[in-house]
């Protein structure tokens, strides 16, 4: 594991080197995720002059189980709202009206896989350990598939949805652990307890974030300084 320490203000325009150098390296299969945590780092991006090789894919790891694609907490509102396209490429969002939600991300992980995988993978962490929508209780095999939302994750969405969806859709984790590069952001005093335990504690389906300690390439961008040494 890599741990980057950054002060807030480096934040963004550390994480959009990483991408640049990603995307100069050749077409990328680029996961992204949503939250607040990313937010300043797709801002920066539209700054940035950033751009991606032709044949590039650019998707969601996770979206909610809903019947109303345009409401503002969709992921696919998100990118609507944060993701500078044009100029980049759209992001590939699993439709969260699919009529069969364990299907639609089985295909949207089928075609990473006819893709060649995942080049990087931008992850955040949720205050329960949450990775994309694998909540606490997650067995290291879980696949790509449709799951039930932990209420800490319902909770957290009530600040875009009234009542927040009862299911989303996610990356299993294999996917996760399988992609060549996986790239952990954290930010905030309210992320350290958890982002402790994820990278220190023991590797455990109660912290989902915890399996990340096993992935061969991992790098951590967080602001919260003395992380480190344990
Ligand atoms: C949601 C997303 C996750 C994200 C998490 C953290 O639950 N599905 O992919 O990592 O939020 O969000 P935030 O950055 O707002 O703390």
């Amino acid at each position: 594991m890599e741990l980057i320490t950054v002060t807030p203000e480096e934040f963004a325009g550390r994480v959009v080197e990483l991408i640049r150098a990603a995307a100069a390296a050749g077409p990328l299969n680029l996961g992204l995720s949503t939250g607040r945590t990313p937010v300043p780092v797709y801002e920066a991006l539209a700054r940035s002059g950033v751009s991606f090789a032709a044949g590039s894919y650019l998707f969601a790891p996770d979206e909610y189980v809903a019947a109303e694609p345009e409401h503002p907490g969709t992921n696919r509102s998100f990118f609507a709202r944060h993701w500078p396209s044009p100029p980049l490429p759209p992001v590939v969002v699993p439709r969260c009206d699919a009529p069969d939600p364990d299907a639609e991300m089985r295909g949207l992980c089928a075609e990473i896989a006819r893709r060649g995988g995942i080049d990087l993978l931008l992850l955040g962490i949720g205050e329960n350990g949450h990775i994309c929508f694998n909540e606490p209780g997650t067995p290291a095999d879980a696949p790509c598939r449709a799951a039930t939302l932990a209420e800490p994750t319902r909770a957290q969405a009530r600040a875009l949805w009234a009542e927040p969806p009862h299911r989303g859709m996610t990356l299993g984790v294999p996917n996760i652990m399988a992609t060549r590069h996986a790239v952990l952001l954290a930010t905030g005093e309210g992320k350290r307890a958890i982002l402790t335990a994820a990278l220190h504690g023991p590797v455990t389906a109660a912290v989902p974030a915890s399996y990340l300690q096993r992935h061969p390439h991992l790098t951590v961008i967080t602001d919260l300084a003395g992380l480190g040494e344990r």
